[in-house]
Formats: structure tokens, sequence, C-alpha cells
């Protein structure tokens, strides 16, 4: 049986980052899955966060990915902190995996920057309270961009070794799922920085929220080089500019990069650019309606949580009564 769990950052802007390289596989993993998603609220306060902001922000994620299409019938979509297994179990797993591991983790290196004796603990342990989020469920899937990869191998180490500890065969090894196209969408202003919700200048990135003028703006302003584009994907390299308004013109429109490049190679960027942001609009203005209209709704989006929290505590409070038992806590 597989079973699907991701989790998403409520600060911020859901971006064409997010929706490309993850949220677009957990909308389409719910016909062939059982699906859990998490708005994950614990690890966004690893960071300073004001309280009124976090709280407008869990919705506004919510309602943004309820507009992408996460249906609240077929999946459960809940915030992280009303579910209190991921706290619990993540501090038994703080007692399994092992600092060398933590040390070796690439994000907290690049998220604590210059002033590593001044981030939180929380920042540094993030790794372990997200394997935590994945193994409070036995989840076998875990849709996630490229970004991810380190920690999820971190959450498959952290399994194994829990099982080979206590002796049990509790937690499956969670695989993780990064398809398609677009599975590491870039800066609109920089080819080798990651578009990212903290990005301060916001036309590096487009918010799923942008409206078509915008998002035309944004694109003709996106940097390239001054070559016509490539026949084929083995001209990208060395391009990253180039590779990556491809890869988002192939991940919208369905395709892969080398069908892109047969309609468009020999053309420069002043006719590939105009295409590329129609092809935008045409997927992010139904999910920017649907998200204003349900965004000022916060009954329906506080309910909608409300049952995904109760949804999720029946299935992870029983695995922390077998990980009690594996543990020794309990008999
Ligand atoms: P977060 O909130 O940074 O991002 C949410 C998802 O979007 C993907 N993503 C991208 N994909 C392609 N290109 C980009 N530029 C880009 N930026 C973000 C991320 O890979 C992610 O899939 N730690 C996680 C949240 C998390 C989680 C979990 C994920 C907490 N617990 C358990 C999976 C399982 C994070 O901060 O994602």
């Amino acid at each position: 049986m597989s079973r699907v769990f991701s989790g998403i950052q409520p600060t911020g802007n859901l971006h064409l980052g997010n929706y490309l390289g993850a949220i677009r596989n957990w909308v389409t993993m719910q016909d062939a899955h059982e699906c859990i998603y998490c708005v994950v609220d614990l690890h966004a306060i690893t960071v300073a966060q004001d309280p009124a902001t976090l709280r407008q922000g869990i919705r506004e994620m919510t309602a943004a990915l309820l507009a992408s299409g996460i249906d609240p019938e077929r999946s459960i979509l809940f915030p992280q902190s009303r579910v209190r297994v991921h706290a619990e179990l993540a501090w038994v797993l703080m007692c399994t995996a092992r600092v060398g591991w933590l040390n070796r983790m690439t994000q907290f290196k690049e998220k604590s920057g210059k002033d590593r004796e001044g981030a939180s603990v929380g920042l540094y342990t993030y790794p372990v309270l997200q394997a935590a989020d994945i193994l409070a469920y036995k989840a076998t899937h875990v849709p996630v961009g490229d970004d991810q990869k380190q920690h999820l191998e971190l959450a498959r180490d952290i399994a194994a070794k829990f099982n080979t500890d206590m002796g049990v065969e509790l937690f499956p090894l969670p695989e993780p799922v990064i398809q398609g196209p677009a599975t590491r969408v870039m800066s609109l202003r920089d080819g080798s920085a990651k578009m990212s919700k903290s990005d301060p200048v916001d036309a590096a990135r487009i918010n799923m929220t942008d409206d078509a003028d915008t998002i035309a703006q944004k694109i003709k302003r996106a940097k390239t080089d001054a070559d016509a584009l490539p026949s084929e994907v083995a001209g990208l390299a060395g391009r990253p500019e180039a590779a990556n308004l491809v890869g988002m013109m192939a991940a919208l429109t369905d395709r892969s990069a080398d069908a892109v490049l047969q309609d468009f190679g020999g053309q420069g960027f002043g006719r590939f650019k105009p295409a590329l942001a129609d092809a935008m609009v045409t997927v992010l203005a139904p999910i920017s309606a649907r998200f204003n209209a349900l965004r000022g709704d916060h009954a329906a989006i506080d309910a909608v949580l409300e049952r995904g929290a109760e949804r999720a505590r029946a299935i992870a409070e029983p695995v922390l009564a077998e990980v009690h038992r594996a543990v020794g806590f309990t008999g």
C-alpha cells in the first residue's frame, strides 16, 4: 500500500518553483494514492516569524493549495502544529539521528549563512522534524523539488537506523518523488540561484497570484543571454538562464524540453518570452482566480484544516504508540 506525504512552509507566497517542482505532482498523485499534505508551521518558526503574519500565512497557503487542486475530500490537508505527534516523534528521532549527519546538511549551511552561532537550534534540527513528518504516517512516497533530496536521504537513514537499533520493521524507507522537467526552477534574475519565497527581489520569482501584466513584465525582464535558442537540449549546456526558461515552458505545456526546442530552436528570446508568458498565464490565471475567491473565507479554510488535523491524528497517533513500545516507554 502506498501512502504519500509532503509539506510546504506557510511563509510568503506560493511561487512557480513550488508549483512546478512539487505541488503539481501533489495534485496528480491524489488520483492513485492516499495523500497527506501538511502546512509546516513548526518548520516556519525555525527563523523569526511575526505571529499575525504566520497566522495569515497558514490560511493563505492552505487557500493556495486548494486553488491549485488539492482536494480536501480525497486528501488530508492540515497544519503541522495541530498534530502533536510531529513534535513528539521528532524528539525520539533526534536521539536516533547523529550529529555528523546533520553537520552535512547543506540547507542549514545556506540558511544559517555567516551567523551559524546565532541560528536557532530548531534550524539545525529541522531535517529531523521533516523525517518525523514523513515517518509519523509511515509514508512510502514523498513528492518534492530537487532541493529536498538531501533531507529525504536523511529521513531514510533515520528510518533505517531506528528499525535496526530497536530490532523492528516499523518504518518503511520513504522514496523521494522528484519528477518533471522543472524539479529545480531558478531565479529569473540569476540562473544559478533557486527561485525562492525568501528572495527579497520580487521580480526574481513568479508568484501564483501575479496577474497577466506582472507575469509578462517579469518574463520580459528575465535575465538571458544574447544567443538564439538551440534546437536540442545539449545546446543549453552552460546557459543556465536559457535552460531555466525552456524547462518552465516544458513543464507548463506538458512536453519535454526537446519538444519545446523543436518549436523554438533558432529563435531569439524576443519570440520565446511572450510565448512563455502566455503559457504561464494559461496555467496560473485559473489558480489565482480560485485563490482570490477562497482566501477571504476564513471559516471554510479553518474547517478544512480542522478536519484534516483530525484525520491526520487518527493515522499518526497509533504510529507513535508503536514507537513508544519499540523504544520501551510502554509494555
Ligand atoms: P518549501 O516550503 O521550501 O518548498 C515546498 C516544496 O516546493 C519545492 N520547491 C521547489 N521546487 C522546484 N524549484 C524551486 N525553485 C523550488 N522551491 C521550492 C520544495 O522542494 C518543496 O517540495 N522542508 C520542506 C517542507 C517539508 C517537507 C516535509 C517536505 C517539511 N516537512 C516532509 C516533504 C516531506 C520545505 O521547506 O519546503
